[in-house]
């Protein structure tokens, strides 16, 4: 099976590399149909695996002030994609985000069903938007939410949030990226289409992830707890607090480990690391 995967260079990207070491992974701009045409042309891969996008640096707050270069990224990149593989009938993978939700939708968390209700920063919408077209087509679209492992990477949640003195104790779902991975290889073995969720069953707030990082890896590391209405003073765009439902993956009969456990796992690899 050759895969083409797109966006090697970043978090998401460097992960599937681990899964599909022999992927071949040309930068291309994935918005320029011309360039992904030509692409797929020479490569003629059985697989496209787009983990390319904006995400923003430091963090989303960039896309706020660089909207053009966020919608070639993140909608106008899926639609080429979209059409260009449609036209050789490639199977392909997009990386979606759960950060088009706000809420925990009444206790039972949202479904691939439900329509994004968090338009609350330009990222989000760029993902939504994106994602919404997309579910209409045979297309596999995986939703994480603040991903993280044991890695030192600076995106990932962990490494992130221990940088941070002020945390926002609202839970959200979150997703242990080797857990992922193992899920993302059983539907793309399957040639699974269509949007799925894929996140620890459970839910812990920032808050609650650096506690036990204090507990488990750096007992003299402080926190605080940040309210949501403080939220503003240090971020520009809002950001969404949500959990997701985690029914659709399981009824293929993946089970992902909860949160709790998985959180441990990175945190004892960190520390373990550390020594
Ligand atoms: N990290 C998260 O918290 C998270 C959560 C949910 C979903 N996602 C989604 O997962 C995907 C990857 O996220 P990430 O965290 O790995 O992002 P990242 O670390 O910022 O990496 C983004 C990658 O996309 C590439 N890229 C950006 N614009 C491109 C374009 N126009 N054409 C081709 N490549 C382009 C970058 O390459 P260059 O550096 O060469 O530009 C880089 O390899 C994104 O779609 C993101 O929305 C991420």
């Amino acid at each position: 099976m050759k895969i083409l995967l797109l966006g090697r260079t970043g978090y998401l990207g460097t992960q599937f590399l681990t899964l599909y070491p022999d992927a071949v992974t040309p930068r291309v701009d994935i918005g320029n149909p011309e360039a992904v045409s030509a692409l797929l042309e020479a490569e003629k891969p059985d697989v496209v695996i787009n983990a390319a996008g904006k995400t923003g640096r430091p963090n989303v707050d960039w896309c706020e002030d660089h909207k053009e270069e966020t919608l070639h990224a993140n909608v106008l990149g899926p639609l080429v994609l979209l059409e260009e593989c449609a036209k050789r009938d490639i199977y392909w993978v997009h990386m979606s985000s759960g950060c088009i939700y706000q809420g925990d939708n009444g206790g039972t968390g949202y479904t691939e069903k439900d329509t994004p209700n968090f338009m609350g920063s330009f990222y989000s919408r760029s993902k939504a938007w994106s994602d919404q077209i997309l579910k209409e087509f045979p297309v596999l679209v995986l939703r994480i939410r603040m991903p993280f492992d044991d890695s030192q990477n600076e995106r990932s949640l962990i490494t992130k949030i221990s940088k941070y003195s002020r945390l926002l104790d609202v839970p959200n779902s979150l997703t242990y990226l080797p857990d992922f991975l193992t899920a993302a290889k059983v539907l793309i073995e399957r040639r699974k289409t269509g949007l799925y969720n894929i996140v620890n069953p459970g839910a812990l707030s920032p808050y609650q992830v650096m506690q036990k990082y204090c507990e488990i890896v750096n007992p003299s590391h402080t926190i605080e707890r940040l309210t949501l209405d403080h939220l503003s003073d240090v971020v520009k765009a809002g950001r969404s607090n949500c959990i997701l439902s985690t029914a659709k993956i399981e009824s293929e009969g993946i089970m992902i480990q909860p949160i709790e456990q998985a959180v441990d796992q990175a945190l004892r690899a960190i520390a373990t690391a550390k020594k």
